[in-house]
């Protein structure tokens, strides 16, 4: 029985990559921070916290002797660091915890991993908020386009994901990136622009409130599916050569454009709820994403296989079951 051992398990790709990691036979074990929720109140692993072959442990990536001790324990084949501070509006507000967290817990798994388990493979959560302002020719982002942040989240994800290849290089590891570009699901934290776009028009449609304040409405994003991407993860870690692979469906659309789809899909109209307001501008902004994954289609045989409009209505009938079930036990 192979292990997996993943940061981040908590949260929303942490909890997707378990599921699947536990059909796949394997045994988890997940780093949780402690927090002032009790654990079995973190709901997004309630469909693993029982099963026998899923372990929970107390760490952080800014204590390495948590990190040296899991990784002792533990002793896993392959390594899966997806905790971060990830909201990028949030790194501009808390700069110096999101380097500590999402540069120098890069470099903290890392050393840990070169002492303690070099045999494991390493999967590094790197990210499409990297590219910042650039825009190949033909429109798109890719593994070979340069980098160029512009916000604390995408100063950090830089460091990290060079620091691997340094590593893979120097030390002969087997420490790959993903570069991810933006993947959403109905469990989603509601204060990304998914989620909360969709949270909120239900919440319009059960007459619950009656407007929606977002920032930026005219950035581009290529959205996919959550379960389409920590598919990719698990290839990404698994191909004979360590290598860094971008992960997208090739598409792009506006937030305006997710705003249309989403209330359409509940017969409203987003124009007569929606407003801009500042307090959710950025200081600066990225405003156009689109990868393209043609290298990990080609090398690794994936695809995503959600639409777009598939995941948007999904999150949609989430959201309605969520908000309807809490009203009819008031
Ligand atoms: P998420 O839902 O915010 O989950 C991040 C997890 O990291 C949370 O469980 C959080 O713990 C944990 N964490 C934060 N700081 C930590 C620390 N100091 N030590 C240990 N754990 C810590 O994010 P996600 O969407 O699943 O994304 C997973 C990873 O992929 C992140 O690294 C993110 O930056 C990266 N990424 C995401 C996307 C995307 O569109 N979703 C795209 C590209 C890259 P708590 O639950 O205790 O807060
Ligand atoms: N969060 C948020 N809230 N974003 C808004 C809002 C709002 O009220 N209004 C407009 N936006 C715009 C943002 O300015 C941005 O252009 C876009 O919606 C997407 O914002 P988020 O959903 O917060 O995601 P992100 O693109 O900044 O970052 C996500 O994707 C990265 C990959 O490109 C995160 O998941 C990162 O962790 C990830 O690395």
């Amino acid at each position: 029985m192979k292990k997996a051992f993943i940061t981040g398990i908590a949260g929303q790709d942490g909890s997707y990559l378990s599921e699947y990691l536990l059909e796949l036979g394997y045994e988890v074990h997940g780093m949780v921070r402690r927090n002032s929720v009790a654990e079995n109140q973190q709901s997004r692993l309630n469909a693993v916290r029982l099963n026998p072959n899923f372990f929970a442990h107390y760490g952080d990536l800014t204590d390495q002797t948590s990190i040296e001790r899991l990784l002792t324990e533990i002793n896993p084949d392959e390594i899966y660091n997806l905790g971060a501070q990830s909201h990028v509006r949030v790194s501009f507000d808390v700069p110096q915890y999101t380097v500590q967290a999402n540069a120098l817990g890069v470099i903290n798994m890392l050393e840990a991993y070169k002492r303690i388990s070099p045999q494991a493979k390493f999967y590094q959560a790197s990210s499409s908020e990297m590219f910042g302002l650039t825009v190949e020719d033909d429109g798109y982002q890719r593994e070979t386009s340069v980098m160029n942040p512009v916000s604390p989240y995408g100063c950090a994800k830089v460091f990290g994901y060079n620091i691997v290849r340094h590593y893979r290089r120097a030390y002969n590891l087997h420490a790959t990136n993903g570069i991810l570009f933006n993947h959403e699901s109905p469990r989603r934290g509601s204060n990304f622009v998914t989620n909360k776009v969709v949270k909120t028009a239900c919440q319009i449609k059960l007459g619950l409130t009656d407007k929606l304040e977002l920032g930026n409405m005219d950035s581009y994003r290529d959205w996919g599916h959550s379960k389409d991407y920590v598919r990719a993860m698990h290839k990404v870690i698994n191909h004979d050569e360590a290598d860094d692979f971008c992960i997208s469906t090739m598409e792009t659309h506006s937030v305006r454009e997710m705003c249309d789809v989403v209330f359409k899909y509940l017969d409203l109209d987003y124009k007569d709820y929606v407003s801009q307001n500042p307090i959710y501008m950025r200081p600066e902004e990225l405003p156009y994403l689109k990868g393209d994954s043609t290298k990990a289609r080609t090398t690794l045989d994936w695809k995503p296989t959600y639409t777009f409009e598939e995941m948007m209505h999904e999150m949609c009938d989430h959201w309605l079951d969520v908000l309807q079930n809490i009203e009819s036990t008031r």
